[in-house]
């Protein structure tokens, strides 16, 4: 199959028109399109979320589409109503929506007034304080799971968030966040958004040097810390890693270190560093929610692209609150009565939606996961879903495939009849997994949701619907509320409207939790998701929609290689590799990898070095370790004499893209190839290297 493609079906094939204006050099490489050939055949919805007391919120498919109707033909009535009836405001707005994307800038609800943490915590907390918002499995199964209520929680929000007020800061100001997966990473993010301030939370597994580039490129005054995370028994030396990229940041005032391990092995900077129990406790435990308006930013989150650095991901307070309180509730069906699990990382869209934001609005519990799946067993997620009685389970493709390896009787082993559905997101899932997702972990009982999203969007915008439509295997279904897709050729720019037909993936409409800008360049804002197809969103991804009407996404068709559920820009690592004094030229492409879904892979040329021919593999690797971070560490380094490159001098990694996934014999067109002898040494170096 395809790089990215589910192996379950091969891309439809697709037809070239004749180009329409648009720009060549931008029109997005399809990957290798083959004929579509397998029918996905559908699995009925478990009778348990269409009846009785489990059933979802949606239960048929006559309700779901008189909804999405809605939501298409009147989104100011369905969005409008639905933001009065979920979201507390300060000052309720009189204008629903406004702008659309032959503009590129949209805007809901602007003049009402609310405040976030108010939606997350308070209205839960005067009504039942008691009621715990936050479970967290620690990394050592031994220790007792952390339980925070929702009066707790106000309490700790509210002291540190009177911490930040005093050490100045004020609404826009941007904080960074580089935490473990505990509950004080999410009071620090519900302390931000109180006072308006706009947190940027780092993933844990970025080196210095990306959290520096993230600091700096934010201008983050304030950094959220802690001494060490544990993953998997390994200790990770945030504090440590922090200093490093603390001395290229000159807009931090001040660091606030939370003692999670409570290690010796950190130094505090005098004037610079204070401990997080020392800097809240002079502070009340209640805070005033400072009244934010509804397109006020909300938080940043760094996310790759195709071209250039990571860019800053810009969401807007009410329009994403409302995208997650959406697809919490009718999405993942999640009720108050409800014990949300979902394992992602609070540094990646899906953990800023479902692990903090979208089950505390809705007034859930959620569950915070610090560990990795198999540490020390591989059964921690079945085990902590079983003590919990977890509701939903939800995590990415790329975690099932792994667990799927190591046995079904780690799970077989717990009772998981508390949960109604399992969900993932991130990547195509493809058959076996899903396979094994829907018949050993829900026993073929409980829907597997997938969700098809961005950091982009906020919230999912094609969903399977618990309920609803029968499910097909490695599709996301339909589009969810405000989302309507285009399929459009790449060419030409039009809509294909025959099913099975592979094309880029855009939307028509604005929702209410996309993306508002990115941090410091809104004209790449414009370029990148609204200019290739005017009146349209571009997503980065190409698919197609069956003839039965279900979308299947099939992968990014720019150069972003989703690697275990994260997203690395392929230029990125191209010029992070050539930074390097023994690297010329490189080409990075994502490789299909079994368990990861993509790995990245690297065709390098060298200048003269020093360096023994032997060691460059290992040392390039270990240079994009240190750039960017172990996930971004290519899986190989194949060293050649000369990359394959069209006469006018473009890298052609789609025939990079074919070697590594053993399609050596079968590259396609190579009528532009420069010099054709090129690919035969690079198939012949490849083999050598893997
Ligand atoms: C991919 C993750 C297929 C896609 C929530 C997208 C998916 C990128 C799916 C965004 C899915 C996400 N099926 N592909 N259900 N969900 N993707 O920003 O390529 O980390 O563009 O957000 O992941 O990744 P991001």
């Amino acid at each position: 199959p395809a790089v990215g493609a589910s192996p379950v079906h091969e891309f439809p094939s697709l037809r070239y028109g004749p180009a329409a204006g648009l720009n060549k050099n931008l029109v997005p490489d399809l990957k290798d399109a083959t004929p579509y050939t397998t029918k996905v055949p559908s699995l009925p919805v478990p009778s348990r979320v269409q009846e009785g007391k489990d059933a979802a919120h949606v239960t048929s498919v006559a309700a779901f589409d008189a909804m999405w109707k809605q939501s298409i033909n009147d989104p100011e009535a369905f969005f409008g109503e639905h933001a009065r009836n979920m979201i507390d405001w300060i000052q309720p707005f009189t204008k629903t929506r406004h702008g659309d994307f032959k503009t590129g800038d949209t805007a809901w609800f602007v003049d009402g007034t609310l405040n976030m943490s108010y939606n997350c915590i308070d209205r839960h907390a005067l009504r039942n304080p008691d009621k715990v918002a936050i479970i967290c499995e620690r990394d050592d199964p031994n220790d007792a799971p952390v339980k925070v209520t929702y009066g707790e929680l106000l309490k700790r929000v509210s002291q540190l968030a009177n911490c930040l007020k005093e050490m100045g800061l004020k609404k826009g100001d941007r904080v960074a966040l580089y935490m473990p997966e505990c509950p004080e990473t999410a009071i620090a993010m519900l302390a931000c958004v109180r006072l308006g301030l706009v947190h940027s939370v780092v993933f844990p597994g970025f080196s210095h040097e990306a959290l520096a580039d993230r600091i700096r490129d934010a201008e983050c005054k304030v950094l959220i810390t802690a001494d060490e995370a544990m993953r998997g028994g390994q200790r990770v030396p945030l504090k440590n890693v922090a200093d490093e990229a603390l001395y290229h940041t000159p807009s931090v005032e001040k660091v606030i270190v939370f003692q999670h391990t409570k290690t010796n092995a950190i130094k505090m900077k005098a004037g610079r560093d204070i401990y997080w129990d020392d800097a809240v406790k002079p502070h009340r435990p209640y805070c005033a929610p400072v009244p934010v308006a509804a397109e006020d930013p909300l938080f940043m989150l760094y996310t790759s692209g195709s071209t250039g650095q990571p860019k800053g991901i810009v969401h807007a307070t009410a329009g994403y609150l409302l995208g997650i309180m959406l697809g919490g509730r009718y999405g993942l069906d999640i009720r108050e009565s409800d014990v949300v699990a979902v394992a992602a990382s609070a540094g990646w869209i899906l953990g800023a939606s479902y692990v903090v934001y979208g089950p505390l609005a809705l007034g859930a519990t959620t569950i915070m996961f610090e560990s990795i799946p198999t540490w020390p067993t591989p059964d921690r997620y079945w085990s902590m879903i079983e003590r919990h009685r977890a509701t939903q389970f939800f995590t990415a493709p790329t975690a099932i495939r792994a667990l799927r390896r190591l046995g079904d009787e780690h799970v077989l082993k717990y009772d998981l009849s508390s949960l109604r559905l399992l969900a993932t997101a991130g990547e195509p899932i493809n058959e076996a997994a899903h396979e094994w997702y829907f018949n050993v972990v829900g026993k073929g009982q409980i829907p597997v949701i997938d969700t098809y999203w961005q950091t982009e969007t906020g919230s999912p915008c094609i969903h399977t619907m618990p309920g609803v439509r029968p499910m097909k295997r490695g599709s996301a279904t339909h589009e969810f509320f405000g989302t309507q897709v285009a399929i459009l050729d790449p060419e030409t720019g039009h809509e294909i409207t025959e099913p099975n037909v592979t094309g880029v993936l855009c939307y028509k409409h604005p929702i209410p939790s996309l993306c508002r800008t990115i941090y410091g360049d809104h004209q790449r804002y414009e370029s990148v998701y609204f200019k290739e197809y005017p009146g349209h969103f571009f997503t980065g991804d190409s698919a197609y929609r069956d003839e039965d009407g279900y979308l299947f996404v099939t992968g990014r068709c720019d150069d972003v290689i989703n690697t275990a559920g994260h997203r690395l820009g392929g230029t990125e690592l191209e010029s992070t590799l050539v930074a390097h004094e023994a690297c010329a030229e490189a080409a990075v492409i994502g490789a299909h990898d079994e368990i990861k879904g993509q790995a990245p892979v690297a065709f390098v040329t060298l200048k003269p070095t020093h360096i023994p021919a032997d060691q460059i593999p290992t040392v390039l690797r270990h240079h994009v370790r240190r750039a960017i971070g172990a996930i971004a560490a290519p899986k190989y380094v194949i060293v050649v004499d000369e990359l394959p490159k069209t006469r006018s001098g473009k890298i052609m990694r789609r025939i990079l893209r074919k070697i590594m996934d053993g399609e050596s014999h079968n590259l396609g067109d190579t009528s532009t190839l420069a010099d054709p002898d090129v690919v035969d040494k690079v198939i012949k170096a490849t083999e050598e290297a893997i």
